[in-house]
């Protein structure tokens, strides 16, 4: 990227796919791919501290994924424990805020307490924050932003009547898992699939859109600084006219 050139997005996420298909094509079996994965995490996670990216959100696990083969959830789960155990003190070193955002009741204790020591072991530092999105889907999000809502009317319905004439955007989105955090400016995808699988239905409003036929583990720091530097040439209008 040159110097002149530098619209740096401020949240960049990626839904980070094609572990299985990397596997695949080596032989091996998909848990093989997810492994591989988290080398490629730790590329993005040093790459987005070099670009000066303030907030990086990465898809690790949806909703959904709850439903593949047991013994494949179970790898994935003991992945993230591993990382976190091996990974938080040097995220700490290089500033990062380590969180997890989603359906924390389908995690186990364990997991729950680790993500809890992570993130408050990592909670001074502002250069970056890392959010990963585990047992996270876009519906769910919604959904349970609604709910509370209505739990809130109903225990008060003074205030259920004013919100219900005067709920604004930015109400709602204080419900949502991301709250106080900024939108995603761009929005990755990696392994040639071209949807959003379930994933920032509302974040996602105004989010640019980048696809690459590259499959996850091989996505590292040249693949993101690509991403990031198509992105800096974008024009993004929000619905005006410019
Ligand atoms: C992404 O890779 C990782 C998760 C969804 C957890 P996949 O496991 O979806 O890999 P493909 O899409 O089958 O290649
Ligand atoms: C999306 O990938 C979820 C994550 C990357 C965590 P999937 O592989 O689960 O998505 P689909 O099934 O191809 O839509
Ligand atoms: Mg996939």
């Amino acid at each position: 990227m040159t110097e002149e050139n530098k619209r740096i997005p401020s949240h960049v996420s990626i839904i980070m796919d094609g572990n299985g298909r990397w596997a695949a094509q080596r032989g091996r079996e998909r848990v093989f791919g997810h492994a591989a994965g988290v080398e490629s995490v730790r590329a993005v996670v040093e790459a987005s501290v070099k670009a000066g990216v303030r907030y990086l959100s990465l898809y690790a696990f949806s909703e959904e994924n709850w439903g593949r083969p047991e013994a494949e959830v179970t790898r994935l789960m003991s992945l993230m424990v591993q990382s976190m155990r091996n990974e938080i003190d040097s995220l700490d070193r290089n500033g990062v805020h380590f969180v997890v955002l989603g359906n924390r009741s389908r995690l186990s204790d364990e997991i729950n307490r680790m993500i809890d020591e992570c993130d408050a072991k990592t909670a001074h530092n502002d250069r970056l924050t890392l959010m990963i999105m585990l047992s996270y889907s876009g519906k769910w999000d919604i959904l349970e932003a609604a709910k509370s809502l209505v739990k809130e009317a109903l225990d008060d319905p003074e205030k259920g009547r004013a919100m219900a004439d005067g709920l604004s955007a930015e109400d709602f989105a204080s419900r949502l898992v991301t709250s106080g955090y900024p939108d995603p400016d761009l929005i990755i995808r990696t392994s040639g699939e071209k949807r959003l699988s379930n994933y920032f239905l509302w974040q996602g409003a105004y989010s640019e859109f980048y696809f690459t036929d590259v499959l996850w583990p091989d996505f590292r720091e040249k693949e993101f600084f690509d991403a990031v530097e198509d992105y800096s040439r974008r024009d993004r209008r929000y619905g005006k006219v410019k």
